[in-house]
């Protein structure tokens, strides 16, 4: 299809990328179960070589079913260009990879997922990276922790555990006026529930294997490009504006403008560091995103109910879900989520830790994993599995305290839901 711009939504999550197989007429894009692909003549492999005809070499670095996924999320974000990868913890690395250097540093949001604060606090140290965490809704902190090493400013649009919400607009001012990118991991809100590109952000990360996907099949990431980004206003960005050694000297901004993210990710992020997504899962992805807009629009009507219903609930001290009045975030999700305000939160139990167990033991209909964004309702105790690797202050800033659980919210019947809850809940104050 032609992605004419005036397509809704719903048309383009179907749509967008695909058009039927050019060999087979397949309606359905097929998934190119291939490693290598043949060159017409040794002249069109150097072209593809050197950059300058894009076309397929080997799937490690690209692949048709892949290239499809990619058209469509960049197009549903409003990217010019996606990269797709492994994992969502892969893309955080690879949008990351062309900004930094020993000795960078990236200012990060200390509400994040348990696994990505240590990705950020220890594992970026192997490679000379650092992170400096700081309270993302304290703009001030957040300005006076950017220097002249800081590569980009790093949150989530709403983050998991607590379901709080970024004020991207403030955050990509902040970083704009410093000369850096925002970089917005979008995994509990999707494209349908907020735009970060809209709101100023220059890269969005997702991580795949939850909402896009849908339903606990895949383990995939991606990472979207505005093209807005100015790479040659400073020499902040040797990788992107200077001769890059890693690719015989190619100047990727002048060569490929707006693209110069795009095609660094392809032909040096996904070639050297191999995180690349497989044409199958590619597949699960697509299929799972067809019917986006349709899952969110549930998992936001339940989570609203339910979270209404729990915070008025006698073993229950607070919910967390940026769509209730009583929500510090409540005006701001209206601004950056106006669709509303996704199917993650958390609950904080009377009775504290033993109580959080006790629950997550009791319920029925969830499921007890480390996985969120399913269509089936999961639950987890932070604080003893995803957010295990932290400090008690570390859980606490991020929103996943001792005595609070985090929900997923599916896309089952509410009712059904409330009394697998209420069961739970008399359980574990029984
Ligand atoms: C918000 C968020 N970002 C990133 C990740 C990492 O994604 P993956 O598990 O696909 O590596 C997760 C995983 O839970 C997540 O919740």
């Amino acid at each position: 299809m032609t992605d004419a711009p005036s397509y809704g939504f719903d048309t383009l999550q179907i749509h967008a990328g695909a058009r039927p197989d050019p060999a087979t007429g397949a309606r359905q894009t097929p998934i190119y179960q291939t490693t290598a692909y043949v060159f017409r003549d040794a002249e069109h492999a150097a072209a593809l070589f050197n950059l300058q005809e894009v076309g397929y070499i080997y799937s490690r670095l690209t692949n048709p079913t892949v290239a499809v996924l990619q058209e469509r999320i960049a197009t549903l974000e409003g990217g010019v260009g996606a990269v797709c990868c492994s994992s969502g913890h892969a893309a955080q690395i690879m949008a990351l990879f062309p900004l930094m250097a020993p000795g960078r540093n990236v200012v990060v949001s200390t509400r994040l997922y348990g696994g990505s604060i240590t990705q950020f606090s220890q594992t970026i140290k192997r490679f000379g990276w650092s992170a400096k965490f700081v309270d993302t809704d304290d703009l001030a902190a957040v300005e006076a922790a950017i220097d002249d090493d800081t590569r980009a400013v790093f949150c989530e649009s709403i983050a998991n555990p607590g379901g709080y919400v970024s004020d991207i607009d403030a955050l990509a001012k902040i970083a704009d006026a410093a000369g850096l990118p925002l970089i917005v991991d979008n995994t509990s809100a999707t494209p349908y529930l907020c735009r970060p590109i809209e709101h100023g952000a220059t890269l969005v990360v997702h991580s795949m294997t939850k909402y896009l996907t849908g339903n606990g099949t895949v383990t995939g990431g991606v990472v979207v490009d505005s093209g807005k980004f100015d790479w040659s206003a400073s020499d902040k960005f040797p990788s992107l504006s200077a001769p890059e050694e890693a690719y015989h000297g190619l100047k990727f901004h002048e060569t490929f403008g707006p693209l110069a993210f795009t095609f660094h990710g392809i032909a040096i992020g996904l070639r050297d560091l191999g995180m690349t997504l497989n044409p199958q899962a590619a597949h699960y992805t697509l299929m799972g995103i067809e019917t986006l807009s349709l899952r969110m629009e549930r998992h936001v009507d339940n989570a609203q109910k339910i979270a209404e219903w729990l915070e008025n609930h006698p073993h229950v001290e607070a919910v967390t879900y940026a769509g209730l009045a009583s929500s510090p975030y409540h005006d701001r999700v209206a601004r950056i989520c106006p669709k509303g305000a996704g199917g993650l939160f958390t609950v904080a139990l009377k009775g504290g830790y033993d109580a959080c167990v006790k629950f997550v033991d009791s319920l029925e209909l969830f499921s007890h994993v480390a996985n969120l964004g399913d269509t089936r309702s999961l639950v987890i105790h932070s604080a003893s599995t995803t957010h295990r690797q932290l400090s008690e202050e570390q859980q606490k800033a991020a929103g996943a305290a001792p005595n609070v659980v985090r929900i997923s919210i599916g896309i089952e019947d509410a009712k059904d839901l409330m009394a697998d809850l209420d069961q739970a809940l008399n359980a574990a104050h029984g």
